[in-house]
């Protein structure tokens, strides 16, 4: 048996406490192994979960369990979620996170940490994409010429819905964010934060690059409204919000704004909470991923793949793509202004 303690069981938690059980029948086929849930770490003992786990309020009851094989950190945020990780890895349990704020900032201190304890994070990009995994294995025999595409589901749901049903900007977030698609703070999604810290671990796996979202431009759907979506729509044009990656000779550009879209193209057709991101290599040439970019069983799907991995092999898939920065290869560009 493989035991789980979930750090965080709010949006993603819920849903991936739930799925273990609700699909414990192919889970544990595929796993080779029983995979149970041994405590769950809330920050409100109060609030009625609908879960049948052991809940509790003090993250040492995960992290000093040494019955607790895996660690699943959902509970959000930087530098706690850091701490948490940190400390799970050194006392040897393997951890997954969908937490890629702290992807954004610390995935190269944290990978080198863990070095053979399984550290997974698929969940962290593109919620139920298997995007990572495709970068870091499907395409590891090219070159990453780019990566561009719609990266964040609350601003994508939130341009779509001005669009079709113009309906107002703050009833929308409210939407989104009851269907549990945004961030606990809202301002990452709308200010395009959330897709920069995607865009980041993307472009530290495809080019061994260390950037952190200072050093990029990163520009929000803040300013648009309905009016800008409706002038863009007259003309045959959608609005997106994109995260973009190119590689031009030695140099990688990485930004993150809201684009004008021929309404013809692929990614102006994909509407609603529904991600698509395409990577072009050298060799395979465009490939495209498409599928919900958030929402907790989404998301907990792309967890589960994770522990699912790690209690059949005990270890990390190998680490095809960069686990450290790549010195001198190549250089990013300038974009943050
Ligand atoms: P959420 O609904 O806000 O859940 C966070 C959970 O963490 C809550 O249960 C909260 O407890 C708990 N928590 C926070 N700080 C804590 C602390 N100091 N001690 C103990 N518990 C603490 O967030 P979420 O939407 O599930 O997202 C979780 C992570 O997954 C984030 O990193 C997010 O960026 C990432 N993610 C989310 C999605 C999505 O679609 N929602 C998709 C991909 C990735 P209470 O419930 O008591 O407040
Ligand atoms: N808030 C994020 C989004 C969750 O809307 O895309 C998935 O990472």
């Amino acid at each position: 048996m493989v035991k789980v303690g979930i750090i965080g069981v709010g949006t993603v938690g819920t849903s991936v406490a739930q799925i273990l059980k609700d699909n414990a029948d192919v889970i544990s086929a595929r796993a080779g192994v029983e995979i149970v849930v041994k405590c769950g770490v809330v920050k409100d003992l109060g609030k009625d979960r609908g879960l049948d786990i052991n809940l509790s309020d003090n993250i040492n009851d995960v992290l000093d369990d040494d019955e607790i094989d895996i660690v699943v950190e959902l509970m959000g945020g930087v530098e706690e979620a850091f701490e948490v990780v940190k400390r799970a890895l050194s006392s040897g349990k393997a951890v997954v996170t969908a937490n890629k704020a702290l992807l954004a900032y610390h995935r190269y201190e944290l990978q080198d940490m863990a070095k053979d304890i399984a550290f997974e994070y698929e969940a962290s990009v593109a919620g139920g994409i298997p995007i990572i995994n495709a970068l870091r294995d499907g395409l590891s025999a090219n070159h990453i010429e780019s990566i561009m595409g719609i990266m964040n589901g609350t601003s994508n749901y939130m341009l779509t819905e001005m669009r079709d049903e113009g309906v107002s900007y703050d009833a929308i977030l409210k939407e989104a964010q009851d269907l549990g698609y945004a961030e606990a703070d809202p301002t990452f999604d709308i200010g395009g934060y959330d897709a920069a810290h995607k865009l980041l671990i993307l472009a530290s796996i495809a080019y061994g690059i260390d950037a952190k979202p200072e050093d990029i431009l990163i520009e929000g759907i803040e300013n648009i409204s309905q009016e800008d979506i409706a002038f863009a729509k007259e003309f045959g044009y959608v609005i997106k919000l994109l995260g973009i990656a190119k590689k031009d000779a030695n140099e990688v550009e990485l930004r993150v704004h809201a684009c004008l879209i021929n309404e013809e193209e692929m990614i102006a057709k994909i509407d609603g909470v529904m991600n698509a991101i395409s990577v072009v290599g050298d060799k395979v040439g465009e490939t495209l991923y498409y599928g919900p970019g958030a929402g907790g069983d989404a998301t907990a799907s792309a967890v589960i793949a994770n522990i699912i991995d790690i209690a059949r092999s005990g270890k990390s898939a190998p680490m095809l793509g960069f686990d450290k920065p790549l010195e001198g290869r190549l250089t990013l560009k300038a974009t943050a202004d």
